[in-house]
């Protein structure tokens, strides 16, 4: 998604602007672009495409300035293209960047057409610098043009801008998109994604609803939704560079892939003691909470909802709990019913997903018992707003395919589980054992890591297809499902997932010899039913690849046949996903597409 970065120091910025697009490039965008403040002038830099194409423009043009704010854009109204990239101006004199959706942006534009702007882009950002130098032209300075401005737009917005004829501030508004202020010797800094400016500072102001900043090189003012003067916490983060390198991996995936084990071993640290979860691992007064839920209402999107659908599995055999899972997209459209004592869960890698918040903020206006975020990014908005929070500790994930932000959640999901299995004096054996089992996951997933030569076999075969099945049952089902995401969104193959006992009902007459089955085959109770549907797709002349300890006693060649080490099996889901993962990507490499950067997707989605 749109990144926004504005800085003001005593040096030239361009420089540090760019890297700062850079280190954004993980979130997904079109077209990227930079303003900055010549004094005379204000310098209007953009391209379409990579950053690199900006960065090569200005260093034939070599605009200089001690103010600036740049932007990378991912399309929502209007197409990829260098009129509709930011930074947008108007008269010349204002020029601003924009993530987020302005509503309301047909009624404003008609409003500022009357009064003689001229839109030259398809964007709905463009009102808000024409609306700023009209303002401006009643005689207001930037700073309360700003605050009228806020009261005329309606949607998600975060907004950086500068005036030409005021060469030591920039500006910043925010409302329900993300937007940050860096604070460093050397100057301010905002960005909306602190992993911009991680080269810069580590003391972060994270902005509230209906803040308006004025920033200069050395000092900044924050006003609130009331216009009041506010003064907020310094947040210090360490996010170390290491985090945002490949460190000798060819892709950001493939590095996350590798990081699974010690991302688990984060998510366990200090939240599983001798034989049993520890308490109040959610955060203070967790366990009262826990020791209450008879329900659960889980809301995520994507891979996270793939996480949710697994953990309700354990929800139900651990805990004895039933959980409604619902596509955070559409929970608030349903007219949920919310029974009582029924705790609301979201999942998600980024925290800042508007669907997965918006689902949020429209359940602390119900009779939840409480709200519980799993989530990767401390400083998120779920983070902050959620009552309760288990932080999966993965590090930052830059490729857009999630990855180790999946099994962490898991290894958290799982956490929850036996939470409240212990909260309700349920099952302490099992939990003992799975205790026990968790400790061992990271050095069972690190093992599984080693097939990578027999999947790319595989991988061989897939690439070479336009479409894919992903087969499991049970609890392997939303793993399949996974897997399937996993393929599209790299590999732009069409893939779909089945339980396989739906095969018969309508998916089979798809099956020839272009169509790759991949099949997970864990030995479990259903290992039997399973094969019978394998042999269904094989008598077919399907060309099947099974993933999994039950397949031995059918003829199958090795080459198609992946066995994986033995685990306990209600941890099964999570090692099954790791050969999953490595086949997307070893596809992928093979198709030769953008892995950490697959067309049309952003990393945190924060549009709805
Ligand atoms: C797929 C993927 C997405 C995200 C989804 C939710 O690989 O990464 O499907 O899972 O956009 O994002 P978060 O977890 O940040 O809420």
């Amino acid at each position: 998604m749109c990144g926004i970065i504005a800085a003001a120091t005593e040096k030239s910025v361009g420089k540090l602007l760019v890297q700062g697009l850079y280190k954004m490039e993980y979130r997904g965008y079109d077209s990227a672009g930079v303003a900055l403040h010549q004094v005379k002038d204000i310098a209007h830099l953009r391209s379409l495409g990579k950053v690199e194409k900006l960065e090569s423009k200005m260093k034939k043009q070599k605009p200089r300035g001690k103010i600036g704010i740049a932007h990378t854009r991912w399309a929502t109204h209007g197409k990829p293209s260098e009129e509709n990239a930011h930074p947008h101006v108007s008269k010349d004199r204002v020029f601003i960047v924009h993530n987020g959706i302005i509503e309301n942006y047909i009624e404003l534009k008609e409003q500022l057409s009357k009064k003689g702007y001229v839109f030259v882009s398809q964007t709905d950002s463009e009102l808000i610098a024409h609306q700023l130098d009209f303002f401006l032209s009643q005689k207001h300075n930037m700073f309360e043009a700003m605050s009228l401005l806020k009261k005329k737009l309606q949607g998600a917005f975060a907004i950086a801008a500068i005036d030409q004829s005021d060469d030591s501030h920039f500006y910043l508004m925010r409302n329900k998109s993300p937007l940050l202020l860096g604070i460093s010797e050397e100057g301010m800094f905002a960005a909306s994604d602190p992993l911009a400016l991680v080269d810069i500072t580590n003391e972060f102001v994270f902005l509230e609803d209906g803040d308006v900043v004025e920033a200069s090189a050395s000092e900044y003012k924050i006003f609130d939704e009331n216009e009041k003067r506010a003064i907020r916490k310094i947040t210090k983060l360490n996010i170390s560079s290491e985090a945002m390198s490949k460190n000798g991996y060819r892709h950001f995936m493939e590095k996350e892939i590798y990081e699974q084990p010690t991302a688990i071993l984060n998510t366990l640290d200090g939240r599983i003691g001798g034989e049993d979860v520890l308490e109040n691992i959610f955060g203070e007064g967790s366990n009262d909470l826990l020791s209450n839920v008879e329900r659960i209402q889980i809301v995520a999107a994507g891979t996270s909802l793939h996480a949710g659908r697994v953990a309700a599995n354990w929800f139900s055999a651990i805990a004895q709990i039933p959980t409604q899972i619902d596509y955070a997209s559409e929970y608030r459209y349903k007219n949920p019913y919310v029974d009582k004592n029924t705790l609301f869960l979201t999942i998600s890698q980024s925290g800042e997903t508007a669907d997965t918040l918006g689902a949020l903020h429209y359940a602390k206006e119900r009779d939840y018992l409480g709200s519980l975020t799993i989530c990767n990014v401390p400083t998120s908005s779920l983070a902050r707003e959620s009552d309760f929070m288990l932080l999966t500790n993965a590090g930052p994930e830059i490729g857009v395919a999630s990855t180790k932000a999946f099994t962490t959640q898991l290894a958290a999901l799982m956490l929850l589980a036996l939470s409240l299995a212990k909260a309700r004096n349920l099952n302490p054996k099992l939990r003992t054992r799975v205790v026990s089992a968790l400790r061992s996951l990271p050095e069972i997933i690190s093992e599984s890591l080693n097939l990578k030569p027999k999947i790319i076999r595989i991988a061989k075969e897939v690439a070479k297809k336009d479409n894919a099945l992903f087969l499991g049952r049970g609890i392997f089902y939303p793993i399949a499902q996974e897997g399937s995401l996993k393929l599209k969104e790299i590999s732009y193959i069409h893939a779909e997932a089945y339980p396989a006992g739906e095969l018969k009902h309508g998916p089979l007459a798809l099956i020839d010899k272009d169509m790759p089955v991949i099949a997970l085959a864990p030995e479990n109770e259903l290992a039997e039913k399973l094969i019978s549907n394998l042999e269904e797709v094989k008598a077919r002349g399907g060309k099947l690849f099974v993933i999994g300890n039950a397949a031995g006693n059918m003829t199958l060649k090795p080459k198609n046949l992946i066995n994986l080490p033995e685990c306990d099996f209600l941890l099964t889901p999570i090692l099954y996903t790791i050969p999953l993962q490595i086949l997307s990507y070893e596809v992928a490499l093979l198709r030769g597409t953008d892995i950490d950067q697959p067309r049309n997707l952003a990393k945190s989605v924060t549009v709805e």
